[in-house]
């Protein structure tokens, strides 16, 4: 296998950038959808969901002629010598376990077509041990038998940074089980393997394992910085300069140390939940415990943004105009999935203000899951009126925005930072009350 042709199945935030990377380093690529509105869109160039730089190269892949988009398996399976499976696993309504509905139908849709040699590369963040089950369906399942390989091939990609990440990641992980897997691996992969990233190989069941514990790690270790804020709003210390000090030390590093709302998003949450809902059925629940106080801390820093913000407008949110900054999970991404911004802005319009939501990138979204909420298109319609200002998400726009601007619109100058991202001398310079998650 010298250069292979690629299939990517599912075309979310994953598997478009995927399709999208690996056109673009030379490779023939299908992306296949069962939505056809997706696909049209796709075909004609046009990304459906907010990541930098993406646009740009689709159109490019699209032009090279190495790109199309299908919802056809019939076309995949005649086509591709390695199959990504990058379909969603969302987490069950009302459980904590993830919903495999989409893995299934995928691979159910794939296997009777798979009349030749080839390979499906899983990608989509799974419970461990699912890989093994796959692999089994696929052996009783395609008429290839035993001549489809199954290897797992986790992703660590992060919305904002997509491109970036798939391009030039910092590890690749190949889960095999016969040398034909990982030579399929190294050859889809050579372009990035030559630009000399490491790639581990292991084993299925270690490889689906690598991508929820590296999350389980991250979400741990925002945890921890948030356990600490609540430490120091009690003792009033500040836990900005709290991280930035443990930051020099190399054990431990600065990134994934800011403390502030927590966590939110398509992965983080569920992906927790999934591992503590995976591990129960495997009966080592108590070596993920502490997941479940992980959750917990993060939850609580939302529950502690409402408190403060009350506090702000002395006790009570009844008839009170609150403006709100960001409404995705994170800045650089139009995702609202689990958006701890929105979650706050939500329960203080419960319980009683008027909430006016802006955000560069996710009004749409944010507008089709909290109809409930008022919006406006620019910060300064946000805040306007506003007895105080919430700083939610931390876009580039309102880190380097100058307080000055808001001050003709706003009823009071007071602002609340949940994500320690803004200075809070310049704010209180121009004359605004600022407070802080975790700081005096
Ligand atoms: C994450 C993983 O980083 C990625 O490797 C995996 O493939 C998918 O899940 P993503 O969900 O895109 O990526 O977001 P990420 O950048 O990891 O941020 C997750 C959340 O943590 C965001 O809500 C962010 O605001 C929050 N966060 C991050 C903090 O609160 N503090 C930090 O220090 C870092």
């Amino acid at each position: 296998m010298t250069k292979p042709r690629l299939s990517v199945i599912g075309t979310g935030y994953l598997g478009a950038t995927h399709a999208v990377c690996m056109a673009e380093l030379g490779f023939d690529v299908i992306g296949l959808d069962v939505d056809p509105v997706k696909v049209a869109r796709l075909a004609a160039g046009e990304v459906p969901f907010f990541e930098p730089g993406l646009d740009d190269l689709l159109r490019k892949t699209l032009d090279s002629g190495r790109l199309r988009f299908t919802t056809s398996y019939d076309e995949i399976a005649e086509f591709a010598d390695v199959h990504f499976l990058c379909v969603g696993t969302p987490q069950r309504k009302g459980e904590f376990a993830a919903d495999m509905s989409y893995v299934d139908n995928a691979i159910e849709a794939l296997a009777p077509r798979l009349t030749r040699p080839c390979v499906v590369a899983g990608k989509s963040t799974v419970p461990v041990g699912t890989a093994e089950r796959l692999a089994a369906y696929l052996r009783e399942h395609a008429p290839a038998g035993s001549d489809v390989e199954l290897v797992w091939n986790p992703e660590f990609l992060r919305e904002g940074y997509a491109v970036d990440d798939t391009m030039s990641p910092d590890r690749l992980v190949f889960g095999v089980t016969s040398p034909r897997g990982e030579e399929a691996m190294r050859a889809a992969f050579a372009p990035i393997l030559d630009a000399g990233v490491p790639a581990v190989i292991t084993d299925l069941a270690t490889a689906q394992l690598v991508k929820v514990s590296a999350n389980a790690f991250l979400a741990t270790k925002i945890s921890f910085i948030n356990a600490m804020a609540e430490v120091c709003e009690a003792v009033h210390a500040d836990v900005k300069k709290l991280s930035e000090a443990l930051s020099y030390d190399t054990r431990i590093g600065g990134r994934f140390l800011h403390a502030g709302l927590g966590f939110g998003g398509g992965c983080l949450p569920k992906d927790i939940r999934a591992f503590m809902a995976r591990a129960g059925e495997l009966g080592v629940d108590q070596a993920l415990s502490f997941l479940t106080e992980v959750d917990a801390i993060n939850q609580r820093r939302r529950a502690r943004m409402v408190d403060l913000a009350r506090e702000c407008v002395d006790g009570s949110f009844q008839g009170r105009q609150v403006g709100v900054l960001g409404a995705a999970f994170k800045p650089n991404s139009d995702d609202i999935r689990d958006s701890p911004a929105l979650d706050v802005a939500n329960r203080i319009r419960k319980a009683g203000a008027l909430v006016t939501v802006y955000d560069p990138a996710a009004l749409d979204n944010a507008r089709r899951d909290y109809p409930d909420l008022a919006y406006a298109e620019t910060a300064l319609d946000a805040a306007r009126d506003a007895d105080i200002v919430l700083h939610l998400t931390e876009w580039r726009e309102f880190r380097d925005m100058d307080p000055r601007v808001l001050d003709g619109v706003v009823r009071e100058k007071s602002i609340v930072d949940g994500r320690n991202a803004l200075d809070p001398d310049l704010w209180r310079a121009a004359g605004w009350r600022y407070r802080a998650l975790g700081r005096p």
